[in-house]
């Protein structure tokens, strides 16, 4: 099974995807957690080139190109090999963040992403949670974590809002994988959530 956590940037979907992967494990599930953009060698390496330097370093067609290499390789090489292995697979972002990012914040670039993501990568998760949070917390919560890797962040507070608008009519887009968690809560309560539904999906999968 593999499922992706969505949601702006300080959501919370790092700590959630680890505490699910804490909470299958212990269920004696075999868990691959990784993230996005990275997930292999090969594309950790093209990580460092779309979220260090210039925001204005890269055309969000060129971004797509990238992002869509850079899962290209995630899938190739960590994916795909952990699903056939019947592992569980846990990432932390996956397409839907191209959708959201590359586009819908420059311009309506949607069916560009759309039509790479058929033509390059073919799937999307089996169960997807994004992670809801007011923007201007969000983006606090990301700032406090640090780092060099705030290009996306540095777009300030209205993407960040443009972009929770966008990840919740993705959720109603594809409701057969979505599901909408209330992520302004303590990061227990949140992931008890999170557990239930995703145990749930499990069994049901393992029935069909
Ligand atoms: P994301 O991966 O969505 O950017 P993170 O899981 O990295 O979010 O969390 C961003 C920051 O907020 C981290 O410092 C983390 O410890 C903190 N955090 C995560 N979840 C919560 C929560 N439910 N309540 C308060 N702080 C949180
Ligand atoms: P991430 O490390 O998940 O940041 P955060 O923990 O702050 O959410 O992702 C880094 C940035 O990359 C984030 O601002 C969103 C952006 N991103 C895209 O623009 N397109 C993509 O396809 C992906 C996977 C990420």
């Amino acid at each position: 099974m593999f499922i992706s956590f969505e949601g702006i940037d300080g959501s919370g979907k790092s700590t959630q995807a680890r505490l699910l992967a804490d909470a299958l494990r212990a269920d004696g599930r075999d868990v691959v957690l990784t993230r996005e953009p990275g997930g292999s060698p090969g594309a950790e390496e093209i990580r460092r080139l779309v979220l260090e330097g210039d925001p204005d370093r890269w055309s969000a067609e060129t971004e797509i190109l990238l992002f869509t290499a850079a899962r290209r390789d995630h899938m190739e090489r960590t994916i795909q090999p952990a699903l056939d292995a019947g592992k569980v697979v846990i990432t932390d972002r996956f397409a839907d963040s191209t959708r959201m990012y590359q586009g819908l914040s420059r311009g309506d670039l949607r069916g560009i992403v759309d039509q790479l993501h058929t033509l390059m990568i073919g799937r999307d998760p089996d169960l997807t949670f994004i992670i809801d949070m007011d923007p201007a917390k969000g983006l606090l919560r990301a700032k406090g974590r640090g780092g060099h890797e705030e290009r996306f962040e540095d777009f300030g507070e209205a993407l960040q809002a443009r972009m929770r608008e966008g990840f919740l009519a993705l959720a109603k887009e594809f409701p057969g994988r979505c599901r909408v968690i209330d992520g302004d809560r303590a990061p227990g309560a949140v992931a008890e959530d999170v557990a239930v539904i995703a145990r749930k999906s499990l069994a049901w999968t393992a029935r069909a």
